[in-house]
């Protein structure tokens, strides 16, 4: 049996993690059920370096298991990127979805339709025992509305109106639904393909 640390303590993130990756002889552990903490401070510029920071920080607390991490966010083109890496605190601490929604929609107050492009990004880190790295991103394209919308998800699910939904906000619509077309379904499914490609 290998056992994969999942180094997040959402439940429902390691639900989809574990659901996504059903190969015989893997069993998923979150830091919790390891009991250990693993918190690192997420300084990098990019989604990937976070995800390897906290990679590293749950590999070292987890005595060197194989370790899969996730960083993920959103970047408004007409922000230049932002809130891009700083998604989670874009106003403030501490983390607070409904003054991120309040922030970004007076951020973007005179910024036409057209112009309104966004995508979510995710990008998943598996670090391996011996200290290989297998690296996915996923992204979801769409654009920001002028009013949230929705009640399922999370974030800026109820502002994010995806291209393939025809009007609906990523919070109108079931979690299934949402992980069928999202930046996370997308990344477990390109890490997937390359773990089948690797025979593992
Ligand atoms: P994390 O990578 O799960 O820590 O997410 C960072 C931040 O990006 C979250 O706090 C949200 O603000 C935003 N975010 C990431 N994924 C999603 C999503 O699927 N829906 C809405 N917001 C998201």
């Amino acid at each position: 049996m290998k056992t994969v640390v999942i180094a997040s303590n959402n439940a429902h993130k390691a639900q989809e993690i574990a659901e996504a990756l059903p190969f015989p002889g893997w069993e998923f552990k979150t830091l919790r059920q390891m009991g250990v903490e693993s918190d690192p401070e997420e300084n990098a510029e990019t989604f990937l370096g976070n995800a390897r920071i906290k990679a590293r920080a749950a590999q070292d607390a987890c005595g060197g298991l194989a370790v899969i991490a996730d960083d993920s966010g959103l970047e408004v083109d007409a922000l230049g990127g932002a809130p891009g890496v700083h998604s989670a605190r874009y106003a403030g601490e501490p983390c607070d979805d409904e003054a991120n929604n309040r922030k970004l929609l007076a951020e973007l107050a005179d910024v036409p339709d057209e112009n309104r492009t966004a995508r979510f990004v995710c990008t998943l880190v598996l670090l391996q025992e011996d200290g290989e790295e297998v690296v996915a991103r996923g992204t979801i394209e769409g654009r920001i509305g002028h009013e949230a919308r929705g009640e399922h998800g999370f974030g800026y699910d109820p502002l994010f109106y995806p291209d393939q939904l025809g009007g609906r906000s990523l919070a109108e619509v079931p979690g299934e639904d949402k992980n069928a077309i999202s930046h996370r379904g997308n990344a477990l499914r390109a890490l997937k393909a390359q773990l089948d490609g690797m025979n593992t």
